[in-house]
């Protein structure tokens, strides 16, 4: 479906939670450069796709593949080695530790060592970080975490960023800013997956999008497509029908 070559592909991929089927034959191709979103309602599968490229979930039957490499059924360590960030849900920051700590913590599996020059990075993409540096990243606001999650996942120098619904509870300005950034990452030369509930939002950015509902692919679509899809409009674009 794409017109750049997969960097990540789901082969038909299933995954269960004991009995319980989540992911039924989902295909995505994502490729590189590209900004591929994912969008879908509550318990529709949206964080488990993401947990099952990270090795967080393992397939029952499919494959994870990166550059052409199955990464299914390998380490969480071993698939972030690889070149794959996210930043998760709600953030996850380490409340109690400092934003300098949590971005050092991004760093932590990846070659080289030259922390300062990669600091200057986030610091060019969220100059707010650098005033907060020591302070106690639960103490942070919403919208600060969410930078200070970003810069994180960017520490790791990502070939992939994994993103799980980055504008949940933040401002309309904030959200805005927020896109702008996956904008900029993803212009630097960071190819992008974002789970998404904000549909116009995401697919305003992206390259192409899929829908999932309850764990199924239904919609699959270059963005410019989906924005302009009736069904996708009515569904899923605040669209009264
Ligand atoms: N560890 C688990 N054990 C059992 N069931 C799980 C587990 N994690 C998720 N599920 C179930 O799998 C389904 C999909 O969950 P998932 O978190 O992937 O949805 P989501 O699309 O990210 O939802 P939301 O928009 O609310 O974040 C849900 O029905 C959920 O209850
Ligand atoms: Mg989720």
């Amino acid at each position: 479906m794409t017109d750049a070559p997969p960097v990540l592909e789901f082969r038909a991929v299933n995954t269960h939670y004991g009995p319980v089927h989540v992911l039924k034959d989902v295909d995505i191709s994502i490729g590189a450069g590209q900004i591929v979103c994912l969008l879908g309602g509550n318990a529709s599968g949206k964080t488990t796709t993401l947990k099952t490229i990270l090795g967080m979930v393992t397939p029952t039957t499919g494959d994870v593949v990166l550059d052409g490499t199955v990464i299914s059924g390998r380490p969480t360590a071993d698939i972030v080695g690889r070149g794959i960030s996210m930043v998760p849900e709600n953030r996850r920051l380490f409340k109690r530790m400092t934003v300098r700590e949590n971005l050092e913590i991004g760093a932590y599996l990846r070659e080289g060592s030259d922390l300062e020059a990669d600091y200057e990075r986030i610091f060019e993409l969220f100059p707010r970080v650098k005033e907060r540096l020591n302070q106690k990243a639960g103490t942070l606001s919403g919208g600060e975490q969410q930078m200070v999650a970003v810069g994180r996942a960017m520490m790791a120098h990502p070939k992939v960023l994994l993103m799980d619904e980055p504008s949940m509870g933040l401002a309309p300005v904030l959200v805005a800013q927020n896109f702008e950034i996956i904008q900029q990452i993803n212009e630097a030369g960071t190819t992008v997956f974002v789970v998404e509930q904000n549909a116009n939002m995401a697919l305003s950015i992206a390259d192409h999008g899929y829908v999932l509902q309850t764990g199924q692919i239904v919609l699959a679509d270059t963005a410019q497509a989906l924005l302009a899809n009736p069904q996708m409009r009515q569904a899923y674009l605040g669209e009264v029908g």
